[in-house]
């Protein structure tokens, strides 16, 4: 069970969970990021976030908002190097999930949106090939026109930029197609270019109760860019001690 400890401290079921998460303007853009860290803010543990969770962790509750973040997006935003790294399967949500999206006049999927310069990305990966909906891959002009030629059966690869991908016109460029509202999972890099690139309206933030030790790179990675603050929206917590933070923009 996920209990609300700030503000209004209740216990949160589904629906009350699906409400503390919902974004109410859903006409205008809306970029969420979503990440888990420990205690001691490690993005991983043996190279992968699931290991946040190891050393008998449950991870039930860090799934559930996991899940829901992805049913409440209109486009999955993700790094190709998360994607590859973290073996990224077809985006599908079980048949709850896309009824209540149906319900609430939302596409039955959301859209698998990557974000790539080298287009290092095989037209067979899974998340690609299999997709329910046709993803699109964010590149720019100088990325290997070979690759792009290899992609585009099974996406639409969109040219943002001359020598790097411009992620605000990306943005804007979803933002025509209907994908207002962004969720994105990742990584660390492409997490530095947005927040660098001002884009970035939420942080959902997962605390794993584990102390990872010295080694691993934090959430966010990149060029350094200024500070930018933030103001906590709730603090909810499972049995386990695991935290789950909404942060948005002032
Ligand atoms: N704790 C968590 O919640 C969490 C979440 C996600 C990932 N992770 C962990 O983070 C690690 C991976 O970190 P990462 O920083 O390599 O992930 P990442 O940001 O997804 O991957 C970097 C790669 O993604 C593409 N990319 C990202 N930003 C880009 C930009 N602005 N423009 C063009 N391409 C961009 C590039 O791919 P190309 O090489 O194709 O150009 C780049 O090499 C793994 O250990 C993973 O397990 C943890």
């Amino acid at each position: 069970m996920v209990h609300r400890l700030w503000p209004d401290p209740c216990p949160l079921d589904d629906e009350a969970l699906t409400a503390a998460y919902a974004v109410s303007d859903r006409a205008g853009t809306h970029l969420r990021m979503n990440f888990v860290t420990s205690v001691d803010g490690a993005v991983e543990v043996g190279g992968f976030s699931a290991g946040l969770f190891s050393h008998g962790l449950p991870r039930d509750a860090d799934l559930k908002v996991f899940g829901l973040l992805r049913m409440l997006c209109d486009a999955l935003l993700v790094g190709a190097g998360t994607l590859r790294h973290e073996g990224y399967q077809a985006l599908r949500l079980d048949r709850a999930r896309r009824s209540w999206r149906r319900a609430h006049g939302l596409a039955e999927y959301p859209t698998l949106v990557v974000v790539s310069s080298a287009l290092d990305l095989m037209a067979s990966n899974p998340a690609l090939a299999e997709a329910p909906v046709r993803p699109i891959v964010l590149t720019h002009a100088a990325a290997p026109a070979d690759r792009r030629a290899a992609l585009e059966p099974v996406a639409d690869v969109l040219t943002l930029g001359d020598g790097a991908v411009d992620l605000a016109a990306g943005v804007e460029r979803l933002a025509e197609r209907g994908l207002r509202h962004l969720l994105s999972e990742g990584g660390p890099h492409l997490f530095g270019a947005l927040s660098a690139a001002g884009l970035v309206d939420e942080v959902d933030l997962t605390v794993s109760p584990l102390l990872a030790g010295p080694g691993a790179d934090r959430i966010i990675a990149g060029a350094g860019h200024p500070p930018a603050r933030f103001a906590l929206r709730h603090i909810l917590a499972d049995d386990h001690g695991t935290l789950l933070l909404r942060y948005t923009r002032p």
